[in-house]
């Protein structure tokens, strides 16, 4: 289940292609987002703009450009300035932690606003030894990985691709349960927010009507006896209007099941609040207070009759439940049980 990471892979860097590219430039464009929406009611004049957070006039119209490429709606008033139409759904720390509040997940926010993978960026922050709670958010990916090698759709603006660093004071035994952990906080949260009906498939999969809107995957750190550091990347669909073709029949977005928009910013806030307190119920009553809850809100724990895949292929088998460790127990169809720490299941319809 877990790809444990050489934690001193190569940086991820932020890209360089548009004035949005670098630590300091979201910094600025995160002043920017929160200037105007501060003052969503007025136009706010560009020479103030600038001079609040210490750019030109230029730079401020480029990155209006950038924002409103990304579907954010400003209005130029021309000679005057600039206004927000409606309150942006971007996931700029300042806006975030405005919903967020006080919750130790979520003090440190990075923010992106287009990166390769959250993933890769958490790991390189966790071996640069960035705090526990640290949120790496970005609003496009462009080589979102998935479990079991594969890439994971990342289109602009519309899913929520997140990676939370934690450092639990767990040996890496405790790997599994905290990715059902993961699952359960991104069930809760998507629920609450849309209230759509929400299945996980093990270990961390949501369906929403048999399809696919959300998948995490877990990378750490560890050493024999203790964790340095778990990278929870979760991503979510959120507002994609349609899936790619290839995708189509497996995966679905909140926006499509719930057929209205949904706000993404909602969605993160409620999953780093869910996070925190899932987080909180393992370190204080142990492994079965999660597994427990996990086998109550998935229909895969029990009696699910399930293809398992691995590397040397596929095979019939029925789930009986998890394991104290968090493994999923099955029952091949020829009567033999086990136990799957790693790998696939999948609804035999
Ligand atoms: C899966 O295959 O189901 C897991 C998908 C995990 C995708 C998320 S998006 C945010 C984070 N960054 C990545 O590169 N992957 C995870």
């Amino acid at each position: 289940m877990f790809f444990v990471h050489p934690i001193a892979r190569s940086p991820d860097h932020p890209i360089s292609i548009t004035p949005m590219s670098t630590t300091s430039t979201d910094r600025r464009i995160d002043k920017l987002i929160h200037l105007l929406v501060k003052n969503a009611t007025v136009v706010v004049p560009g020479p103030k703009i600038a001079s609040e957070i210490g750019v030109t006039r230029f730079q401020v119209w480029r990155w209006i450009e950038n924002l409103r490429s990304l579907g954010v709606e400003i209005r130029g008033v021309p000679a005057e300035g600039y206004q927000l139409v409606t309150i942006p759904d971007i996931l700029t720390p300042s806006l975030v932690r405005a919903e967020l509040g006080e919750c130790p997940i979520g003090r440190n926010i990075v923010h992106y606003f287009r990166t390769d993978s959250t993933n890769g960026v958490a790991i390189k922050l966790a071996a640069d030894g960035a705090e526990h709670g640290t949120v790496v958010v970005a609003e496009e990916q462009t080589a979102g990985r998935g479990r079991l090698g594969r890439a994971w759709f990342s289109e602009k603006s519309s899913g929520i691709y997140t990676s939370i660093i934690l450092r639990p004071p767990l040996a890496p035994a405790a790997a599994p349960v905290l990715t059902l952990m993961a699952g359960l906080a991104a069930q809760k949260a998507v629920s609450t927010v849309t209230g759509l009906a929400v299945d996980i498939r093990w270990p961390n999969d949501l369906l929403v009507n048999g399809k696919k809107v959300c998948g995490i995957l877990t990378e750490m750190s560890a050493e024999v006896d203790r964790l340095h550091a778990v990278v929870l990347g979760i991503g979510i669909n959120v507002n994609h209007s349609v899936m790619p073709r290839e995708l189509e029949n497996i995966a679905t977005s909140l926006r499509m099941e719930a057929h209205r928009g949904i706000s993404r910013i909602q969605v993160l806030v409620t999953l780093l609040r869910d996070l925190e307190r899932y987080y909180q119920m393992l370190l204080n009553n142990g492994n079965k207070a999660i597994t427990e809850r996990w086998e109550a809100a998935s229909t895969f724990a029990h009696g699910k009759r399930v293809r398992v895949v691995t590397a040397a292929g596929e095979t019939l088998a029925t789930t009986t439940g998890l394991d104290a460790s968090g493994a999923l127990k099955i029952q091949y169809d020829d009567g033999r049980p086990d136990s799957l720490v790693a790998g696939e299941v999948l609804e035999v319809k």
